[in-house]
């Protein structure tokens, strides 16, 4: 039974330890607190992703996102309207396509009128200004869940780039305002650039999922677009591994040179570390992408009573912005932006 010897305490004054330089003078009241803060959060760095169904006039819940429906584009018109009105700049929209339409290859990707598309014009024409994000990838029209063409196993590369690209124009002419490929396929940034300026969108720009992680993240998304049941595997032969950073960077650079705008980092929370060195190697807009899970476990966890979910969301949005993202594509969008007008 040993005693704690005091005797260090009394050596020297917390004034003799600090040299009287206290950190908690900055933080004594609200005032000071808001006039030394250094990142903050607006409406404007937020992204609205939105789950898109046929028919009209229809929502869905998704058990595993509380409070995300799957709407049909009607409503998704209405959203964006709304996420206008809060100023959100841009929304994002990801489809459940129907089962019957889903196929080997994925060929509605390649239908001028599929669901995103048909979506993409409705909202174009009913609001004009917000911008329209669309995904480029197959996993939501194959019938085995990959985000590309399956031959004997293998999601083969090159074909599969060649159906992103044309897939990429079609959206670009409903009026896609950014194309973001979120396949993870080598060389798909330059490939879609190229088709996008010889077909006349040169104005439209690339979000690339630069550094897109073979996360467990994405679960709850999967039921919402559903796939949960058809993925055959996992994607781990083209998404990053969870254990890489240097690769992260190196990714995203190749990205760079084949003509991305913006980076994108996915999921967000467990990857603020890429955030930072994307950020500081580069200097791009880089965005990440607060995913279906990380949204189940402070929604989850807030439904429970064991954390205070506004407060979770908002610390979760702020530690984005302080880790250096320009924007959040974030579930939470719209309702961080309804706080975020009252305060
Ligand atoms: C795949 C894609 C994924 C997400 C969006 N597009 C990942 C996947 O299903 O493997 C995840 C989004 C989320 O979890 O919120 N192209």
């Amino acid at each position: 039974n040993r005693q704690f010897d005091k005797t260090a305490l009394n050596r020297r004054t917390v004034d003799e330890i600090t040299g009287g330089r206290r950190m908690r003078r900055n933080r004594r009241a609200d005032w000071t607190r808001r006039l030394v803060r250094e990142n903050s959060l607006s409406t404007n760095d937020l992204i609205w992703p939105v789950f898109l169904i046929p028919g009209k006039n229809k929502s869905e819940d998704i058990a595993a996102m509380p409070g995300v429906q799957r709407v049909t584009p009607d409503i998704a018109a209405r959203q964006a309207e709304e996420a206008a009105k809060l100023g959100i700049p841009a929304i994002a929209t990801f489809p459940n396509i129907a089962p019957e339409l889903r196929d080997e290859t994925g060929s509605n990707a390649l239908a001028a009128d599929n669901l995103i598309n048909q979506t993409t014009r409705l909202i174009k024409e009913r609001v004009p200004d917000i911008g329209v994000i669309t995904d480029v990838a197959l996993d939501p029209f194959t019938s085995h869940g990959h985000d590309g063409i399956l031959r004997d196993g293998i999601v083969v590369n090159d074909e599969t780039v060649v159906q992103l690209a044309e897939a990429a124009v079609l959206q670009a002419e409903a009026g896609a305002d950014i194309i973001a490929p979120s396949d993870m396929m080598d060389g798909r940034i330059g490939a879609i650039r190229d088709a996008l300026d010889t077909n006349g969108f040169s104005d439209v720009g690339i979000m690339s999922y630069a550094t897109k992680f073979a996360s467990g993240f994405y679960g709850p998304y999967r039921e919402a677009i559903g796939t949960q049941d058809l993925l055959k595997g996992d994607k781990r032969s083209y998404y990053i591994d969870p254990a890489n950073s240097d690769e992260a960077v190196r990714d995203a650079a190749l990205d760079i040179e084949e003509g991305a705008d913006m980076l994108m980092v996915k999921p967000g929370l467990p990857y603020l570390d890429i955030v930072w060195r994307l950020k500081e190697s580069f200097g791009m807009p880089t965005f990440a992408y607060q995913v279906s899970g990380e949204y189940a476990m402070i929604k989850a966890a807030a439904q429970n009573g064991w954390l205070d979910g506004e407060r979770a969301m908002l610390e979760s949005l702020i530690a984005f912005k302080r880790a250096g993202c320009d924007g959040i594509l974030t579930y939470f969008a719209p309702e961080a932006a309804k706080l975020l007008s009252q305060s």
